[in-house]
C-alpha cells in the first residue's frame, strides 16, 4: 500500500513536470537574473585585471581573462535577446521572481558591471609592458564593443533606462574616451536619441 502511494506521488510529480505549460517552461530569464549572473562571472576576472601588476600583466595571463569576460558578456547578450518581445513582467522580474524592478534598479546593476569592466581594462592597460600593448589594446577594444552591445540590448528592453544609466556611467566616460571607444558611445546614443527625436 505504502509503496503504491509513494509511486503514485512520484508519478504525479513527474507528470506535473511534463504538464507545465510550454510557455511557462520557456520563459526566459529576466534582465536582473541575466545581469546578476554576468556580474558573478565577470567580477573575479575583472578584479584580476584591476589588481594586475607589471609582473603578472603578461599576455599569457591576460588573454584568457579578457577572453573570459568577453565570453560572459556575449552569453549575456544572447540571453537578453531572448527577452525581446516578452511582457514587461517577464523582462523586469526581480532575481527571485517575486517582484518587479524599476529602471533605476536595472541601471545600478548594469552600471556596476560596465564600470567595473572599463575601470579594470583601464587599470591593466596602465601596467602592461609596451611590447604587448598593441595585443592587449585590441582585446580591450573588442571587449569594449561587446559591452556596448550589452548596453544597447538592455536599453532596448528597459523603458526609461537611459537617463539613470548615463548618470551612473559618467565616471567611466573618460576611460571610454581614452580607450578610443567614444565613437561607439556616440553611435549608441545617436541611435537612441535618433529613435526618440
Ligand atoms: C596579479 O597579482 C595581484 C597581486 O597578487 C593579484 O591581485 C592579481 O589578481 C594578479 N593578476 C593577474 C592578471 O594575474
Amino acid at each position: 500500500m505504502r509503496a503504491f502511494s509513494t509511486i503514485a506521488v512520484l508519478l504525479t510529480a513527474a507528470l506535473s513536470v511534463f504538464a507545465t505549460p510550454l510557455a511557462e517552461r520557456q520563459t526566459p530569464a529576466s534582465v536582473a537574473v541575466v545581469l546578476s549572473q554576468l556580474s558573478s562571472s565577470v567580477t573575479p576576472l575583472a578584479n584580476q585585471l584591476l589588481y594586475a601588476t607589471p609582473e603578472n600583466a603578461t599576455s599569457e595571463n591576460l588573454t584568457p581573462i579578457i577572453g573570459g569576460i568577453s565570453t560572459s558578456v556575449t552569453g549575456a547578450v544572447s540571453s537578453l535577446n531572448l527577452l525581446v518581445g516578452q511582457p514587461t513582467t517577464v523582462i523586469m522580474a526581480s532575481v527571485d521572481g517575486t517582484t518587479q524592478l524599476a529602471a533605476t534598479d536595472i541601471s545600478s546593476i548594469l552600471s556596476e558591471i560596465v564600470n567595473l569592466i572599463f575601470t579594470s581594462l583601464s587599470a591593466v592597460l596602465a601596467v602592461v609592458d609596451a611590447t604587448i600593448l598593441t595585443l592587449i589594446t585590441s582585446l580591450v577594444s573588442e571587449l569594449g564593443t561587446l559591452v556596448f552591445s550589452l548596453l544597447s540590448v538592455v536599453l532596448s528592453l528597459v523603458v526609461g533606462l537611459l537617463a539613470p544609466l548615463l548618470v551612473l556611467l559618467a565616471p567611466v566616460l573618460s576611460i571610454i574616451s581614452s580607450l578610443g571607444l567614444t565613437s561607439l558611445l556616440g553611435d549608441l546614443l545617436g541611435g537612441l536619441l535618433g529613435g526618440i527625436l
